[in-house]
Parts: structure tokens; C-alpha cells; sequence
């Protein structure tokens, strides 16, 4: 094992995947439509409960903060006070000689570049002599100066925080000629928003367990990735991946901040090895708040011109985006797919600070986008004098790239629109943004999404059927908290005749089939296909089977009840029980998930309508209904499908309203690293959810016409509640979070008629 360790950005393999970049090679044909016809499924689509929700809730799931082993030492990393310093030297003698101290290692080396950056670690038998080792560590820093805000960051002079200057600007993207769509409009109108840095903050923080069995390395992890966690670990040390097991039993949420191999998981490995024995590193709660990323924020400023009935003639942004010492979120995706309009143009730069880099977050730059291009699209509809819902009809696109690409394989936004219009009843809302009187102010605004949600062809599965009638499905996928467990259960059961709880769901271990990062939302799209194609195998052999037993031909044969039944003649039939005790030896089935038809976009597709309360002389605001309607295709679990939309409303609602990660300028630190400063959404806060699905099947996207649902409902959700709040007092509020003093300032801007 090579002492030098390769740290992979898990942000930028988000990216990659996410955006649709790579799929991984397939062989497979496209997708054959599904035999079943609506009506003709008993559990999917329908509200199935968690086959492992007891487990879960009674605290029997086990995570990997509940593990424990033989011998096991607990590792600690001390990190950097600095934002921007030089090492000169770091003498881990004194820790290592104290009692108790296993193992010890050097971590950076040269420049450090974030507050919080890992500068060593050390493994001892608990967690108070790791504690306590970090303190005798001799680290000697000659102190640089630092900048943590964008403004100062674009400053001249700024200190450099990049060799090659604090401003990176991306591929500009464009087509047509803006300003020539500038010229044809009736209406030109330029405006800039603003997003923060938001915390993931997983309820279970970040953390590793790294076991070896001579070359063997067993990795327990709370990561959306088993199989990128493997891999990523054998190039950071240098050793086979097929010595690598890395298992994830249940996890307290990741939102995209555990996608890849972390460098606390390589460091766990690493110490496991020279001391000998198990380590475990468990990030502590201010530690998760500034180490593992975060939202980048984003700075959008949108020019637009339209004809007088809303006709875009050209749109324009100019995004700054930061990610801290990493590339902020790319926000143009949806500028340039959402709305219909011939000339676009799309310049981003990313502003470099000394901070923690940031990582993917449920949806990455769609969320700040949607508040950007969402947030001027309402104003745009005011300044017209149009009805904002009749604005985005009149603009709508049936193809990507804003109706100049290919067209989508399916689209649904228009349902979206008219059940989410119809529910929320839009006719009441304020004709003109803030027409109300009183000091309580109430308005209802809209927002729309886009994301891909396609998943991944090559997706593995196996269904293997066993002599006494059980069935295993083994998949190398993880549940991230979305209930991929019982998804899997019902679409095996569905297939094979027999109930969720019947099926042993095998998964969150890097050794079973392949399948991708539980990110990007494409877990369900990926996994449910591979595990239908499997289980569709092993129904035809049964079927094959019973046609012996029953003496009549497997096309007349249907596996229901638990049973292989006649569809022509009642009363014949057998069970499957029965039936799988003539196998020989356990079956597998392997199942795939086929690449899509070529020629089209997939994507899916929602809006959400809101309401709020606006109180004119505190500047608070409070959430009073969304109605969030979307096209994910078919909906597999129903049950799960609205936990995702609770969740990513709940999630939205928190960043319109509160979450904010601060710098100190003068300590480049974060100064609300706790649950307690930095604000969260509670129960309170939360309004009441009204989720909408259209069921608009995509037949050429996979077997089960299904696509993803983690992310798409983060997306309008913060931005759906400032558009809101402008149809309630009429200016709108172009930063989040919307805090009081923020609503209170724009209140006076709209006063001093700016
Ligand atoms: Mo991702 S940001 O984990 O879907």
C-alpha cells in the first residue's frame, strides 16, 4: 500500500452523471413496453409500506455510527484553523506516545487552502485519548491572508486563492443572436438573483468503519455509493478493487455529500492498517457542517426580451458561481432547456474562496437556478401584465434546448400545470403582485423543474429463486432513504405473484451486482427496470415449470396469489412453494436495465404552486399550502414517491426561508457550524403538502416506463415561495434566504419605488 493518497472530487463524478454525461456501456436492447397494462399491477403504483420500516424505526436497522467491533479504535483528524496558511512542520511524536495512541498519520503537506482542511489523524481506544492526541500534535503554520466571500474574492488585489486567479469562467454556451432578440422585443428587462451556501446536514453525520483481513479491506460507510466507494478506495491506495468490500447497511441521508470515497474513509483505512485493528472516524456535527461541502451559491443576473403577449425573443445570463476552493454548481441547464425561445446566451464564472470545496446537493444547480429563471419569470409576467402560468404555456417546448433540440420522449409539465393550477386554485391569487391590504399579506406564486432522472443502462440485477419457495434479489445498489429496498420488493413480488414481504432484498454491498451512485436521482429508473427484467426471467421459467406440472401450455399460465394459476381454466393451478421444490439447485436470473431509444430527451418534469403569509411589519414569512405536481413516469411506490415530495419541499422551504453557512471574514471560518445557528426548517414551519403525479408512462425510457424522483421536487421549492411572496407584497425578494430584515429591505426598496 503506497503511503500517497489520490483524493477524487466526488462533485465533479456527480456532474458528470447527473447531467447525462456517461452511461455506463450496454449491450442491451432498447426497452420492450411492459407486457402488464394499467390496472394490471397490484403493487406498483399503488401505496406500498416500507418492508423495512419497522426495522427502521425501532432502531433495529443498524447504521454505520451503531457499529462496533473487537479491538476497535476510534480516529480522529485534526484540522487546520487557517483558511490559507503554509505547513511548516508537523510533529506527531508527542500524540503518538501517549497511552492508548495506536496509530498516527501526516495528512497535508505545503499549502493549506480551507479552515478545516485534514492535517493529521490519529487512532486510539477511544475517543477521549483521540481527542486529547490531536492536542499534543506540534503543528507550525507560517499564517497567509485568506478571503471567504465573493466580493472580496473579485477584488483587486484579492489574495490569489488559484495560481491562476480567483475567476474561472466556464464553456459559455449560446445560440441564436441575443441581440438581435433584444431588438425584436417589446419588453427588455434585466435582473439579478442571489443564492446561498446551504449545509447538507445529513441527520446522521458523515463516517467510515475500515476492517482488514491481511490484504483484504472491509469498509462500513454512510455513503450513497458502494461501488464508487470500492473503486475510488483501490486507486487512493493503491490496491486491487477486488479486495475491497464496502457495505452500507442504512444511512442517515446523504443529499449528494456522500456520493464518492472520502478522504476520512481512506484515512480510516489507512490507520486500520498500521495499527492492526478496526478504525472507526465519525465526523462530529460541526465538522460535518464545514468540512463535507455544501450548496455553492450562485449570482444570477438574467436579462430578458419579450413581445408584448410573452413571447421570449432572448434570454441571457451571466451566473458567478462559488464553490469554495472547488468550481461552483454549472446553473445554465435550465436557462437554456425550460422555456421556448430561439436566442440564448450563458456565460458562468466560478469565484474561487478559502473554503471547503462544495459538493453536489439534491439537485445541483437546478435549485439555484430555478429560483433565478423561475424568480424572473414572474416578475417578467408583471411587467407585462400577463398571468405568469399563461406566460410559461405560451413559451412552452416540446423539445430539449428550449424547442431547437430533440424532442422528449415525454412530457407532462403541461398536466403539471393545469391539476397544480386547478388544486391550488390559482384565480385567487392577487391579480397585481401585492394588491392586498392589512399587515397580513397573503399571494400564491408558481415555479417550474426540469432534471434528467433517466437512470443508467447496465444496471445489474438478480433474482434468485431457492428450493423451499424464497426469493432473493441481489443488487449492488443502496437505499439512501428513499425506500429502494421496498421498491425493489414490490416490483419482484408484482412479477412473480407473491407479496413485498416475501422477497429477501439484498443490497448496500460493493460484492453484488453492479449498479450506479444513489444520486443524480436515478436510483429507482436504474434499479427497478434491472430487477423487472430479472424477475420476468425467472416468471417465464416458472411458468415453464408449472406448464409441466399442470400439463397445459405456459402461455396460460399466470403467477398470482403465490400461486402459477390456469387463466382459462379455474381451479387449476399450483403453488409456487410447490413448484420450486423440483429445482435442483438455486436459480439466478439476471436482469438489466436496456438502454433507452435513441432519438429522444428524457427528463422529468413538475410545478408547484404556493401560498404564503406575509406579515408587512416583522417581514416573516409563513408557508401556508404547496401543491407540487410532477412527471416521473410511472410511479412505483406511491407511498415513497410523496416522502420524496414532503422532503424536498421541507428542504426547499428551509433555504427560501433560513439556511445560510456564514464566513468570518476576519477567521475565514465558519461561524455557524452547529444546529443551532445554522437555521433548519422544523415541523412548525412545514405547510401543508399536496403531491400530484400525472403518470404520464415513458415507454421508451425502460421497462417500466419509470423515471427518478429525488431531486425534482427540491428544485422550485425555494423558488416557488419568494414567486409567492412577490404576488403577496409586490417586490420581489431576490435573495435567499428570505430572512425578515431581507423582506424588510426589499419592502423599503419597493417604498422608495425602486
Ligand atoms: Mo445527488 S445531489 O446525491 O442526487
Amino acid at each position: 500500500m503506497k503511503k500517497e493518497r489520490i483524493i477524487e472530487d466526488p462533485y465533479l463524478e456527480y456532474m458528470e452523471m447527473a447531467t447525462g454525461g456517461e452511461s455506463q456501456a450496454s449491450g442491451a436492447p432498447p426497452p420492450q413496453p411492459d407486457q402488464a397494462k394499467p390496472g394490471e399491477f397490484k403493487y406498483i403504483g399503488t401505496y406500498t409500506p416500507r418492508v423495512d420500516g419497522r426495522k427502521i424505526v425501532t432502531g433495529e436497522a443498524p447504521f454505520t455510527h451503531d457499529l462496533v467491533f473487537d479491538g476497535m479504535l476510534q480516529g480522529k483528524i485534526l484540522r487546520s484553523p487557517h483558511a490559507c496558511a503554509d505547513l511548516v512542520s508537523i510533529d506527531l511524536e508527542p500524540a503518538l506516545s501517549l497511552p492508548g495512541v495506536k496509530a498516527g498519520l501526516k495528512l497535508a503537506e505545503g499549502r493549506v487552502n480551507w479552515a478545516g482542511q485534514p492535517i493529521a489523524a490519529v487512532a486510539a481506544v477511544d475517543e477521549e485519548t483521540a481527542e486529547e492526541a490531536l492536542g499534543l500534535i506540534k503543528v507550525e503554520y507560517k499564517v497567509l491572508p485568506h478571503v471567504v466571500s465573493v466580493e472580496a474574492a473579485m477584488a483587486q488585489g484579492a489574495p490569489a486563492v488559484q495560481s491562476k486567479g480567483n475567476v474561472a469562467s466556464s464553456t459559455p454556451y449560446a445560440r441564436g443572436d441575443v441581440e438581435k432578440g433584444f431588438k425584436e422585443a417589446d419588453v427588455v428587462f434585466e435582473q439579478t438573483y442571489k443564492t446561498s451556501w446551504e449545509v447538507h446536514q445529513t441527520a446522521e453525520t458523515h463516517g467510515s468503519v475500515a476492517k482488514w483481513d491481511g490484504d483484504n479491506l472491509t469498509v462500513w460507510d454512510s455513503t450513497q455509493a458502494v461501488q464508487s466507494v470500492r473503486d475510488g478506495l483501490a486507486r487512493s491506495l493503491s490496491i486491487p478493487a477486488s479486495r475491497i468490500k464496502v457495505i452500507k447497511h442504512y444511512m442517515g441521508g446523504g443529499f449528494g455529500s456522500k456520493l464518492g470515497v472520502n478522504d476520512y474513509t481512506v484515512t480510516a483505512a489507512q490507520l486500520a492498517k498500521e495499527a492492526g485493528r478496526p478504525v472507526k472516524i465519525l465526523l462530529t456535527r460541526q465538522e460535518n457542517s464545514y468540512c463535507v461541502g455544501y450548496r455553492p451559491s450562485a449570482w444570477m443576473t438574467v436579462k430578458a426580451g419579450a413581445k408584448k403577449d410573452g413571447t421570449l425573443t432572448a434570454l441571457a445570463l451571466k451566473s458567478h458561481n462559488s464553490g469554495g476552493i472547488g468550481q461552483g454548481d454549472r446553473v445554465a441547464t435550465m436557462f437554456t432547456d425550460v422555456y421556448k425561445c430561439d436566442n440564448v446566451k450563458v456565460e458562468e464564472y466560478s469565484v474561487f474562496l478559502n473554503a471547503c470545496g462544495s459538493r453536489a446537493c439534491r439537485a445541483p444547480g437546478h435549485t439555484q437556478a430555478a429560483f433565478g429563471l423561475e424568480g424572473f419569470m414572474e416578475e417578467l409576467a408583471a411587467k407585462l401584465g400577463i398571468d405568469p402560468l399563461e406566460l410559461r404555456m405560451k413559451n412552452y417546448s416540446t423539445k430539449d434546448k428550449g424547442d431547437t433540440g430533440i424532442p422528449y420522449s415525454t412530457k407532462g409539465l403541461d398536466q403539471c400545470y393545469k391539476l397544480g393550477a386547478e388544486k391550488i386554485g390559482w384565480a385567487r391569487r392577487n391579480k397585481k403582485p401585492g394588491a392586498g391590504s392589512g399587515p397580513i399579506r397573503t399571494g400564491i406564486g408558481m415555479a417550474s423543474q426540469i432534471w434528467p432522472g433517466a437512470g443508467v443502462p447496465g444496471t445489474l440485477a438478480d433474482v434468485k429463486l431457492y428450493g423451499d419457495g424464497s426469493v432473493e434479489v441481489d443488487c449492488g445498489t443502496q437505499d439512501i432513504g428513499t425506500g429502494t429496498r421496498t421498491h425493489i420488493a414490490l416490483v419482484a413480488a408484482e412479477t412473480l405473484g407473491l407479496e413485498p414481504q416475501d422477497i429477501s432484498v439484498h443490497i448496500g454491498n460493493s460484492d453484488l451486482p453492479w449498479a450506479p451512485n444513489s444520486g443524480g436521482s436515478q436510483t429507482t429508473p436504474s434499479v427497478a427496470p434491472a430487477v423487472r427484467d430479472a424477475a420476468l426471467k425467472a416468471a417465464e421459467y416458472l411458468k415453464a415449470l408449472a406448464a409441466k406440472k399442470l400439463n397445459i401450455p405456459a402461455t396460460d399460465i399466470v403467477l398470482e396469489n403465490k400461486k402459477a394459476a390456469s387463466k382459462t381454466e379455474p381451479g387449476k393451478s399450483i403453488d409456487l412453494k410447490e413448484l420450486a421444490r423440483t429445482l435442483r439447485r438455486p436459480m439466478p436470473f439476471h436482469g438489466e436495465r436496456a438502454a433507452m431509444a435513441e432519438g429522444f430527451a428524457y427528463q422529468t418534469f413538475g410545478a408547484h404552486f404556493a401560498e404564503v403569509e406575509v406579515d408587512m411589519e416583522t417581514g416573516k414569512i409563513k408557508v401556508k399550502k404547496v401543491v407540487a405536481a410532477h412527471d416521473i413516469g410511472r410511479v412505483i411506490n406511491r407511498l415513497t414517491a410523496e416522502s420524496q415530495v414532503v422532503g424536498g419541499i421541507t428542504q426547499g422551504l428551509s433555504a427560501a426561508l433560513f439556511e445560510e453557512k456564514i464566513m468570518d471574514p476576519e477567521t475565514g471560518s465558519m461561524v455557524n457550524a452547529n444546529l443551532h445557528d445554522y437555521k433548519i426548517a422544523t415541523a412548525m414551519d412545514v405547510p401543508e403538502i399536496i403531491p400530484i403525479f400525472v403518470d404520464v408512462v415513458d415507454d421508451r425510457l425502460n421497462n417500466l416506463g419509470t423515471k427518478g424522483l429525488g431531486e425534482p421536487p427540491r428544485i422550485p421549492a425555494s423558488a416557488v415561495i419568494a414567486n409567492a411572496v412577490f404576488n403577496a407584497i409586490g417586490v420581489h425578494v431576490r435573495e435567499i434566504p428570505m430572512t425578515p430584515a431581507r423582506v424588510l429591505a426589499a419592502l423599503k426598496r419597493k417604498e422608495a419605488g425602486k
